[in-house]
């Protein structure tokens, strides 16, 4: 007997010294295995794979995967025609099949769940055989309860995916494509997703910040009477900065305002994180602690002052992004996306738009860390659908479990300063619309008092006329900035935000002549100026003079104006940052385009010239943010200078540059010194030279500020013969973290002696990665390229490509060596793995 009771309260104490402490969050990363079955591929084989894993990316590109025949409504467009890139022309479509073991504790008696941060798409998760779980929306975040489908020992977990056709307007990516945690703990312990920590208010006077934090316990019933809950919150140091201690969580649902003392607030520019942590605790000993990083800021948009974080306003000078990583498709890696982040910092970017769904929680721990306010969306449909099989098909059962997802995943980012219920929606003309609107922001509102929230119009006479637009808490319209003025008039909000802007379209190195302002309707069968011959003597290309934009959309120029004079008009979301997968226009009807010309770098991630135009105007002194640097200048030329066979034609050239005048000249020779003019369209923000005849040599350009005082210069030169390949690499840290995941870019151009680009060059590349790492993928930019991101060889797309490799899991060297054949020139870097 005595045994027995001594057995019994020796096993009590075993579990919960197993499970008090720590609690196990496992990233089921490695040794998944892959089948599908697909048109492409009719793999019943397993393959090894790891996680986050996008089967299509390798391709083969094919207009045949996802050729839609569809009038795309938004765009204006009345009849079906063939739109063979829309989806990206990979092989996306079809059922995958994931599978892996896992290992439970022999004396687990605990809580077990599984996070999926996305699965594309539809994801039916099952445990041991038995179905636990699924999920509708591939974009988005969920947890599965999986306790009473696991034993201890070995368990298989099985993810099947479905991915139909027209379900989307853009490459969405398939399969496993972001991470997948096993979290086990005690019986009682923390919802992590409960916990929400909110700046209440910052009081500068007396120097503190009211941070609540609320948080819930399961099983809170069972708890003995003895446990405690402590709230802690460290600054960066690790330093205890404000603490509460809690003696009793009664039904679980604990709600504490924690003090803190001289707070360092977050923002774009000074982006400080606090450490959150909760614990439950019993006689001194952890049972459960969760800990997460946050912020201290507020926000709040208001007719004076428009949009303000911490009491400070400013307007957002945003980019929208779609969530693929170019040649690495839609599989999430925080290399590539520090990369992205960095290279729209440096550009003077302070925020980005998630379009148009839920975001990966990678990208917002980046966004955190190195400072990019988000705009956090969730939907590009509702009832009415966009597209065939689009998430319309889902909207009703499934809309308020997503946005509840997406806020509860989310709420704790300070770089998230709204959320966005939709893009575009085609109810903006209803009263089912208004109805929903209000439904899903006070949704957002409930499980988030803190943010207001947002979505893009493009119809506005529609959404002011149900009233949609005044029930947001901003108001964002997408394009047609000619009627802002309208729109404002019929705002209660007294403000309104360009949520979508310019889609104007480029190819990087890329000039066409003569310079022609163009909406390019003449590509689109369906257009009023269509014209036939346009599409049959095209070349897939876009002009980098940056004068190029969309029947329904403008140039940066034209959103500037109404930023610049409104001071309601609270901020931009430029369509895109980078190029994306999918929807080619204008040339949706041109194969074989299966990506953007939006973006403001290419599909590879350099910057096409409307870069240093943004540059230009965000970094410039009024542009600027409190607190960033003041000394930088932007002065940027273009085109190239490389033109034979243009000898004495005209070859117009630009400067974008923050400085209001300049002097240019060719080969010594002024072609005059001009200003900025704020009276013309092209000329308030750029500075233009015409009628400028080319000839070879160099270019170069004399910077005046507004006292005409020389500040600066340019020059660009025609290139010589091409004799070497210049290799530049970017890495996050110094060399590569040896973890199996961490990537470095590696810029390939062809020069001359002199290092200037060939910029014409199409030379086709081939590379050998050895050492300490693997080749990962390649891109050129070239919308028009049919050769997959996967296979080590490409052809140069104006004189450049990125080539992507891969750190191993052991330290050691990495080297990569870039080969051209034709040339016979060949280069080898060697990047250390740490
Ligand atoms: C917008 C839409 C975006 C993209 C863009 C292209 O209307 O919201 O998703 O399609 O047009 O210009």
């Amino acid at each position: 007997m005595t045994t027995k009771i001594l057995t019994t309260t020796l096993t009590l104490l075993c579990s919960v010294a197993v499970w008090a402490q720590p609690r196990q969050e496992i990233t089921l990363s490695d040794n998944w295995q892959f089948s599908l079955q697909s048109k492409a591929h009719n793999q019943q084989s397993w393959e090894t794979v790891s996680v986050p894993h996008d089967w299509a990316i390798s391709g083969p590109f094919d207009k045949k995967w996802d050729l839609q025949r569809v009038a795309i409504e938004q765009n204006g467009e009345k009849e079906a025609t063939e739109k063979s890139g829309r989806s990206g022309a990979l092989p996306w479509i079809g059922e995958g099949h994931y599978k892996r073991t896992f290992t439970i504790p022999q004396d687990f008696d605990g809580y077990a769940e599984l996070v999926f941060d996305g699965a594309m798409a539809e994801p039916t998760i099952s445990v041991n055989g038995q179905k636990a779980g699924y999920w509708a929306y591939g974009y988005n975040a969920f947890r599965i309860d999986i306790t009473k489908f696991v034993k201890p020992g070995e368990n298989l977990l099985e993810v099947d995916l479905k991915n139909l056709e027209e379900s989307s307007r853009w490459y969405p990516g398939a399969g496993i494509y972001r991470p997948v945690k096993l979290v086990l703990t005690p019986k009682i312990h923390i919802d992590d997703w409960s916990i929400c920590a909110r700046t209440i208010d910052v009081n500068l006077q007396k120097n503190v910040a009211n941070v609540e934090v609320n948080v819930n316990v399961e099983n809170a019933k069972d708890a003995d009477p003895s446990m405690r809950m402590i709230l802690s919150l460290a600054d960066a140091g690790g330093r205890i900065v404000a603490a509460r201690s809690v003696v009793s969580f009664g039904e679980g649902a604990v709600s504490r305002t924690l003090p803190v003392p001289s707070p360092q607030l977050w923002s774009p520019e000074s982006p400080y994180l606090y450490t959150l942590t909760v614990s439950i605790r019993k006689d001194g000993q952890d049972i459960d602690v969760k800990s997460i990083k946050t912020g201290i800021r507020t926000v709040r948009v208001s007719k004076e002052k428009g949009f303000q974080l911490n009491g400070v306003t400013r307007k957002l000078k945003g980019v929208c992004l779609h969530h693929d990583l170019g040649p690495l498709g839609a599989a999430v890696n925080k290399a590539a996306i520090i990369r992205q982040i960095k290279i729209l910092k440096e550009m003077g970017c302070d925020a980005i738009r998630t379009a148009h769904n839920m975001p990966s929680q990678l990208q917002m721990d980046v966004c955190d860390s190195l400072g990019m306010m988000v705009m956090a969306e969730s939907f590009d449909m509702w009832q009415y659908p966009k597209c065939k099989n689009g998430y319309a098909r889902f909207f009703d059962d499934w809309a308020e479990k997503d946005i509840t997802n997406l806020v509860k995943a989310n709420r704790n980012h300070p770089s998230i300063v709204m959320w966005s219920i939709g893009n575009e929606i085609p109810e903006q003309n209803s009263e089912i619309g208004r109805q929903i609107s209000i439904r899903l922001q006070g949704l957002c509102h409930a499980l988030d008092p803190t943010r207001p929230v947002t979505q893009g119009m493009d119809r506005a006479e529609q959404a002011l006329k149900s009233g949609m637009a005044q029930a947001m808490d901003v108001p964002g319209f997408n394009y047609r900035v000619h009627k802002y003025h309208t729109n404002i008039e019929q705002l209660p909000q007294g403000f309104l935000l360009g949520s979508e802007t310019a889609s104007t379209v480029s190819s990087r190195g890329i000039y066409k002549f003569p310079v022609e302002v163009t909406d390019n309707s003449r590509y689109a069968s369906w257009a009023p100026g269509y014209d036939p011959n346009a599409i049959k003597t095209a070349d897939g290309q876009c002009s980098s003079y940056d004068v190029e934009y969309c029947s329904w959309s403008n140039l940066p120029d034209d959103d500037w104006v109404w930023q610049d004079d409104q001071p309601w008009v609270i901020g931009e979301f430029v369509w895109t940052g980078f190029d994306y997968l999918g929807e080619p226009t204008p040339y949706d009807e041109y194969w074989p385009s299966r990506s953007s010309y939006f973006g403001i770098c290419d599909l590879a991630g350099l910057p096409k010239d409307r870069y240093y135009l943004y540059r230009s105007k965000w970094r410039s002194a009024e542009g600027r943010s409190q607190g960033e640097n003041k000394d930088e200048h932007t002065i940027h030329l273009l085109p190239h200078w490389t033109w034979p066979g243009r000898k004495g034609q005209v070859t117009p050239v630009y400067c974008y540059t923050d400085y209001p005048e300049a002097e240019l000249f060719v080969n010594g020779k002024s072609q005059g010194r001009i200003k900025k003019n704020p009276k013309e369209r092209l000329d308030r923000y750029r500075l233009r030279w015409n009628n400028v005849k080319y000839e070879p040599g160099e270019l170069k350009v004399i910077i005046f500020d507004e006292m005409g005082k020389n500040c600066g210069e340019k020059t660009v030169r025609t290139a010589g013969k091409p004799v070497q390949l210049k290799l530049d690499t970017w890495t996050q840290s110094e060399g590569l973290i040896a973890d199996g995941e961490d990537l470095a870019f590696v810029t390939v151009s062809l020069v001359d002696k002199n290092g200037t680009l060939i910029p014409d060059a199409a030379d086709q590349l081939t590379f050998t990665v050895k050492g300490a790492g693997t080749f990962r993928a390649v891109c050129n930019g070239d919308a028009t390229s049919l050769e997959p991101f996967t296979k080590p060889t490409m052809k140069l797309f104006s004189g450049q490509l990125v080539v992507v490799v891969q750190a191993a899991k052991t330290p050691g060297n990495l080297t990569l060596t870039v080969n051209d054949a034709k040339r016979k020139l060949t280069k080898t870097i060697t990047i250390p793995v740490k």
